[in-house]
Parts: structure tokens; C-alpha cells; sequence
């Protein structure tokens, strides 16, 4: 069979931070996502022919886009001999704290690594991918990335040589996720935040990401409700999120496990039991609706494969 001339992947949307794991923990969105194509071209290098879809204003120049600078890095790494043209279209919309970026940029490797035959395994995938999400938000985070790349809920330690670690999710377990259609830069929502965090703060959220983590490894419901609270970014946040206080409130009135902004904002994410998951998105949604913002509304499993290649040709 002759090599591929063009291979087009799927990535999916994310929510990061899953309120406890500020950079570390996020899970992936199957219902929407970015899908790249990347093709092999004479020329060498890498450009970017197109972006389409709910791109908004996406900049072509690859090294100011978040999946070139991520198929840069991959090009560089591995040298194929070819250049990468690569077209874009977004599923994701910019700013809504669904993680747009990081998946363009997990669309993009994943695309060129099947264009070359798979030589890079999901880990080397992620180190590239990252490289991308620096461009949207000014620094290199993970918690987009590695559930858009790998699926479900996953933890991510470390940066340099970052270790990912799937955590399961407990059996009937939903998340509702609403997104109010405003626009909220990322790199504000970081810039914004404190460099500092008391030592009260510290053990309550340490406390809390360890309490969640092993309430998820042992189907603990109770755990994962008393240690779903972000006590340091989201109080910061909150205020780029009108009604952001009263939703969470009718969420948990509705019998949501937890509730927070997904990633930086304005989307807002809560657990719950399927049985209380209809109730939790109508409970989120009518104070956001109140003022006639549009919506866009999802319940999901988490039970997600990740990004994959969805056409080759
Ligand atoms: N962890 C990042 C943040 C996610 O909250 O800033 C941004 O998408």
C-alpha cells in the first residue's frame, strides 16, 4: 500500500483544570472538536492553507498558530524530507475555555505522525502538541492537551518529561458542561491570577486534588463531592464570569457532585449522577439564560478515545 498523501485527524475539546488540578488535570469533550489535515508537500517547512469553521480571526503564519508551532515542532524533530501544508477546520470556539487551541494542536501531530507512519508514540505526540498551546496562552500547560490527546480524565505531572495518567471516572458519572457564547481570552484569565498562595489555601487544595483523585480510583461519590472546590483560581476568576457564583449554587441545589469554570472560562462544567444530570444542566442554564446569552449545552460521558485519524487519502 503507497503512503498516504494526506491524512485528516479529529481532536477533541476539553475541559481543563476539572476545578482541583489547576494545569495538571482536565477531561475530554467528544461532542465537539478540531479536525486537521495535514498533507505532504515538495515545498519544504510548514504552512497553514486554511482555517475554517468557527475559526474566527485565526493567524496563518504557523509559528503564531497554535497547531503550526506544534507541527513546527514535530518537523524539526523529525525532518521528514517533505514539507507539511495543513488545513484547519474548528469545531471549537476561540475563547470559550473548551480547549480550541489544544486540540488544533493534538489534531495536528497526530495527522502528520500518521502521514509518516507512526514514528512518535502518544508521549513525544504531547511534548509537540504542548509547544503549540504555549502560543495561545503564554506558557506551557498540559491539562487541554492530554485528554484531547489520550481521552477521559488525565492527570499530567510534570513538564519536561510530562508522565500522564488516565483516572477512571466513576460508573455513572456525567459531566454537564454549558458554554455562555462570550468570548474570554485565556491569557488575561492567567495574567490575572496571584503569584502567591496562602498556606491555608494550599493544604485545603492539595487536600482537596488528592481527596478527588482517590475518590475517582474508589468510586467514593462522597469524597469527590467534598473535594470538588477550587480555593484558589476560582475565586480569582469568578469575577470574568458574571453569574458565575449562582450557577454553581443552583447546580449543587440540583444535586451536581461539583461545579466550576472549565478551564479559564466562560464555559462552566459540573459532575453528576446521570440521574441528576438533566436537572443540573437546567439548573446552570436558566441564570446564564436570563439575560438572552445564547448557549451551547452538552452531557457527556468522559468515556473518550482521544484524538484519531479520521480519513487518510
Ligand atoms: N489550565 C489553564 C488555565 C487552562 O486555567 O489557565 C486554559 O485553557
Amino acid at each position: 500500500m503507497s503512503a498516504p498523501r494526506w491524512v485528516s485527524a479529529f481532536a477533541p475539546a476539553s475541559v481543563g483544570n476539572v476545578a482541583i488540578g489547576f494545569d495538571i488535570l482536565g477531561f475530554a469533550i467528544e461532542s465537539l472538536g478540531d479536525t486537521v489535515t495535514v498533507s505532504r508537500v515538495e515545498r519544504p517547512g510548514v504552512s497553514i492553507s486554511a482555517v475554517s469553521g468557527i475559526a474566527g480571526e485565526l493567524p496563518t503564519n504557523p509559528t503564531e498558530n497554535t497547531a503550526g508551532r506544534a507541527l513546527l515542532a514535530l518537523y524539526e524533530a523529525l525532518r521528514p524530507g517533505f514539507g507539511f501544508d495543513m488545513r484547519i477546520e474548528k469545531g471549537i470556539p476561540l475563547g470559550s475555555g473548551l480547549g480550541g487551541s489544544a486540540a488544533s494542536a493534538v489534531g495536528a501531530v497526530v495527522a502528520a505522525n500518521a502521514l509518516l507512519g507512526e514514528p512518535c508514540d502518544r508521549h513525544q505526540l504531547l511534548t509537540f502538541a504542548m509547544q503549540g498551546e504555549a502560543v495561545a496562552s503564554g506558557s506551557l500547560h498540559v491539562d487541554n492537551i492530554s485528554p484531547s490527546l489520550f481521552g477521559g480524565l488525565v492527570l499530567t505531572v510534570g513538564i519536561d518529561q510530562p508522565r500522564v495518567k488516565r483516572i477512571p471516572v466513576p460508573e455513572g458519572v456525567r459531566a454537564v458542561v454549558v458554554h455562555p457564547h462570550r468570548f474570554l481570552a485565556t491569557r488575561e484569565a492567567r495574567a490575572m491570577l496571584r503569584r502567591e498562595v496562602t498556606l491555608s489555601d494550599f493544604v485545603w487544595q492539595t487536600a482537596n486534588l488528592a481527596g478527588f483523585i482517590s475518590g475517582c480510583f474508589t468510586n467514593d461519590l462522597d469524597m469527590i463531592r467534598a473535594s470538588f472546590q477550587d480555593v484558589v483560581i476560582e475565586p480569582q476568576r469568578q469575577a470574568l464570569i458574571p453569574g458565575f457564583a449562582t450557577v454553581r449554587a443552583a447546580a449543587m441545589a440540583a444535586g451536581a457532585l461539583g461545579c466550576s469554570i472549565s478551564g479559564a472560562g466562560p464555559a462552566l462544567f459540573a459532575w453528576a449522577l446521570e440521574a441528576q444530570a438533566a436537572a443540573v444542566l437546567a439548573a446552570m442554564r436558566s441564570p446564564l439564560c436570563a439575560d438572552g446569552t445564547a448557549l451551547d449545552e452538552w452531557v457527556e460521558d468522559m468515556r473518550s478515545q482521544g484524538a484519531r485519524v479520521v480519513a487518510s487519502g
